[in-house]
């Protein structure tokens, strides 16, 4: 019937659910700036915002595709060069029962991509909380409920594997493994792999293990793949261009599944629809995939040498501010403090925005268990910037908490 007033346009009333912490303080942290504040921003993990750089043999590769012409849409699947080096960069890592490589717009869309193509309505997938907001916004566009996991603070983070058992339900489909994790920075260790690998066989579960940030692992001990430990196991490993190869604006990630064939291939021939209904990845950026892997690594021990020093400043102030304790982290970029406070720390990260001017996430924005209060550091900025935001922070507390 044609309505002569215009009536507001709502959003899916799914839409609720969907939070994304880390952009959504975006708004306090603009009112700031736009009062004329000076923000020292410990908020977005986008390395491009300090002192890294994307690697020039990376910048060329992907002018040079374009000079060649390679502006128009790639197979959905992605360009051949770069599956073939994403292929042997898998093998490296040891995955051996490769069942099929894509590239995406960054591992936002495989996760996009992966949970849409397997989930029900009334299935679930658990999910580590504290989490990577990403995956529950993704769930609730897709409207699954939340089934969360814990990870262990008194255990460095590990997994509870008690705590999975426990919320694994007859319409668990998988797991969600982030490896090395934001926001705690933990790295998994090879016991706990093989123990949530054999649920995974015991429940039929497929594992979704994102390792953007296998390269950053700061003591230097190698990083085990989940699907090395586990060729027999569907898995899915999530990586990218965005972090371990500081290019996060040209929206490059990829999924490679792995595990018994006969078992993955029915999903796979889900996920390869959804990937053929959006078309391809950006074109000219895939060549950047095989000048990445294959080319020089310089970089990363530059940027491994900048992280410790950043992560290990970050650790000397945890330890010596009161009310703040934090489980050193071992890879990626962030530290997850633990703050015993008489507030929310939603309330303690909005007022020190407006206070003082820092912008870190709170830990409720990531999930944590009831009673603990955190908040995410991104330790990028360089030692001179986080020097000051560490006094900004610590005064604000001493202030608000004599
Ligand atoms: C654990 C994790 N997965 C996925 C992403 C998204 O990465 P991309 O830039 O490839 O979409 C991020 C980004 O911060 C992340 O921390």
């Amino acid at each position: 019937m044609p309505s002569t007033q215009l009536r507001e346009i709502t959003p899916a009333a799914r839409l609720e659910s969907v939070r994304y912490a880390i952009r959504d303080l975006a708004c306090i942290t603009d009112e700031v700036a736009r009062q004329g504040h000076k923000i020292l921003p410990l908020n977005i993990g986008d390395p491009l915002n300090f002192d890294f750089q994307t690697p020039a043999h990376m910048i060329e590769a992907v002018y040079q595709a374009m000079r060649d012409g390679k502006n128009g849409y790639s197979p959905s699947s992605g360009v051949k060069e770069a599956l073939d080096s994403i292929r042997g960069e898998a093998a490296r890592k040891g995955i051996t029962s490769i069942q099929d490589v894509f590239v995406t717009s960054g591992v936002s869309e495989t996760v996009d991509i992966c949970l849409t193509a397997l989930l029900n309505p009334g299935d679930n997938l658990l999910t580590p909380c504290p989490d990577y907001p990403l995956y529950s916004a993704v769930l609730a566009k897709i409207d699954i409920r939340l089934n969360t996991y814990y990870l262990n603070e008194e255990d460095g983070w590990q997994p509870d594997l008690d705590d999975i058992k426990k919320k694994i339900t007859p319409r668990t489909r998988g797991i969600v493994l982030i490896n090395p994790n934001n926001p705690t920075g933990s790295v998994c260790t090879r016991k706990m792999l093989d123990q949530i690998a054999e649920l995974a066989r015991q429940y039929n579960l497929i594992i979704f293990a994102d390792e953007i940030y296998d390269k950053l692992i700061i003591d230097d001990t190698p990083h085990v793949a989940m699907a090395a430990v586990a060729p027999d196991v569907p898995v899915i490993t999530f990586g990218g261009l965005s972090k371990n190869y500081l290019a996060p604006g040209w929206r490059i990630g990829w999924g490679i599944a792995s595990g018994e064939a006969s078992v993955i291939k029915p999903y796979l021939d889900g996920v390869n629809k959804l990937l053929r209904a959006r078309l391809c990845a950006n074109h000219p950026e895939q060549y950047a995939i095989k000048a990445a892997l294959e080319g020089p690594q310089d970089h990363l021990v530059e940027v491994k040498r900048k992280l410790r020093s950043r992560r290990d400043l970050t650790m000397k102030w945890c330890s010596e501010t009161s009310r703040v304790s934090c489980v050193a982290p071992r890879g990626a970029f962030y530290a997850y403090p633990r703050i015993d406070i008489p507030e929310g720390d939603d309330v303690f990260v909005i007022e020190l925005i407006r206070q003082k001017h820092v912008t870190v996430v709170h830990g409720s924005g990531f999930g944590q268990r009831p009673g603990t209060k955190h908040f995410r550091i991104v330790f990028l900025p360089d030692e001179k910037t986080l020097t000051a935001a560490y006094t900004e922070i610590g005064d604000f507390m001493r202030e608000r908490y004599p």
